[in-house]
């Protein structure tokens, strides 16, 4: 069988089967493969879609073959009873007590962990009748649980044994309480010498320390790895390795044509690629066309963009010369970070119009794109936790609209508000 396209491209999905196409991270795929090998715990981030999962997930196949990776998709709405409880399912233990509240805990006459961080509950697990009979007598003083603290060793121990992987993902969605036993847990971890148990922890922010509770016992067992929008050579990669698999000639420049308009987004140009593969395929072309190209992004815009880019044509001004707001959320769509400070915005504005922008000139039109009436298409953001509210940042509200605009402003032809690729 010859390979579709769409065992090459994988929109949406992690590129972990061989068949798939997958660019090499470089820099922060080595430093999370070093992190891992020398005990420490890699903390991933970076914005919105530059391929945080896939790279921890493709450095971590292994471990997922074998069984030993426990993934925790998202934080969202989480405890870390719920992660202890996917660790000992795994270990193969069956969770019959789940969580109480702090309160009953509390009112049972007994001291759980006020000191160590807060409310886990307790849960208690019990050996699985499905174990095999070897992990039974390996696990036999272990045959029941209770644990009712998030630094309890008993879990660490398991975990070491059974040589897991515990890999959680969308930390940023994490609450309060699970931030604060969640580093409880990790400063627990550290301070014991694990050889096979691993931890890592990714999120979407752009700044690590907003991830997790830093303290002095953690600190010295992170690892940070930025990832950061794919590299023209990674884009690379993944459109002509990709379309080599599939037969499929990509000329030049038409190439370098899609790479920008993939705006550094892994997820955006697989989605490309998919779409002017399967048209290529079907017309028994041997090579990709221009057509192809717009096709694929009247395509991207219908699917995937509609409501946001209606959403940036309301919110834009479409009279007068400054056009601040529109401005601001191109400034805000070039910059480097998802946190935007004033400062920023006075200076990536200024240089656009090549005169000085006061801020004051920009808080007004500011405020309004944080309005009901235009979106509210940008939201306030606080000061990373753990400092003083220095700054007032601003964020996209969705942060899929920063690669929107950037498609924006790739494609746009003098005069044009919206490119004519993105019109139906
Ligand atoms: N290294 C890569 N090579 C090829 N495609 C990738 C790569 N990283 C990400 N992708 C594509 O981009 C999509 C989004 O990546 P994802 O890892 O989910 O981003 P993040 O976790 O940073 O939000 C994936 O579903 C996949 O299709
Ligand atoms: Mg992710």
């Amino acid at each position: 069988m010859s390979l579709q396209p769409s065992d090459v491209f994988v929109p949406g999905r992690f590129p972990l089967e061989d068949r798939n196409i997958y660019a090499d991270r470089g820099r922060p795929q080595d430093d999370f493969i070093k992190a891992i090998r020398r005990g420490f715990v890699p903390v991933v981030f970076g914005s919105y879609g530059v391929g945080k999962s896939s790279l921890s997930r493709y450095c971590t196949k292994t471990e997922d073959a074998h069984g030993k990776l426990v993934y925790i998709e998202s934080t969202y709405g989480k405890s870390l009873a719920d992660i202890f409880t996917r660790l000992l399912e795994v270990i193969g233990y069956e969770v019959t007590t789940e969580k109480t509240t702090q309160r009953e805990w509390e009112s049972g006459g007994e001291t759980g962990f006020g000191l160590a961080g807060d409310i886990l509950g307790y849960l208690k697990a019990n050996l699985s009748g499905k174990l095999s009979r070897g992990r039974k007598k390996a696990l036999a003083s272990k045959r029941q649980l209770v644990v009712s603290s998030p630094t309890d060793s008993k879990v660490l121990d398991l975990c070491e044994d059974a040589g897991l992987f515990l890999m959680i993902d969308e930390a940023h969605r994490a609450g309060d309480t699970l931030r604060r036993d969640l580093s409880a847990f990790l400063k627990a971890f550290a301070n014991r010498n694990h050889r096979q148990f691993r931890i890592a922890v990714i999120g979407t922010e752009t700044d690590a320390s907003r991830l997790i509770i830093r303290d002095p016992g953690i600190d010295r067992l992170l690892q940070e790895v930025p990832v950061h929008p794919i590299s023209h050579s990674e884009a690379r990669s993944i459109l002509f390795d990709g379309m080599a698999r599939l037969r499929i000639r990509v000329p030049e420049d038409l190439g370098m044509k899609i790479i920008r308009s993939g705006v550094g987004s892994p997820f955006i140009l697989q989605y490309l690629c998919l779409e002017m593969a399967e048209t290529a395929k079907q017309t028994r072309a041997d090579a990709l066309t221009q057509e192809m190209h717009a096709a694929a992004l009247r395509a991207y815009a219908k699917a995937k963009a509609q409501r946001m880019i209606h959403q940036y044509r309301t919110a834009i001004e479409t009279t007068g010369t400054k056009k601040y707001r529109k401005r601001i959320l191109h400034a805000m769509a070039r910059a480097e970070d998802d946190y935007v400070t004033m400062d920023q915005l006075v200076h990536g504005i200024s240089r656009d119009m090549a005169e000085d922008v006061p801020s004051t000139a920009l808080s007004g039109p500011l405020r309004e794109l944080k309005t009901a009436k235009f979106g509210p298409i940008l939201t306030d953001v606080e000061g990373p936790s753990g400092t003083a509210r220095a700054y007032n940042y601003s964020a996209f509200a969705d942060p899929a609209m920063k690669s929107i605009i950037r498609m924006i402003e790739a494609l746009a032809r003098p005069g044009e508000e919206i490119p004519a690729d993105f019109q139906q």
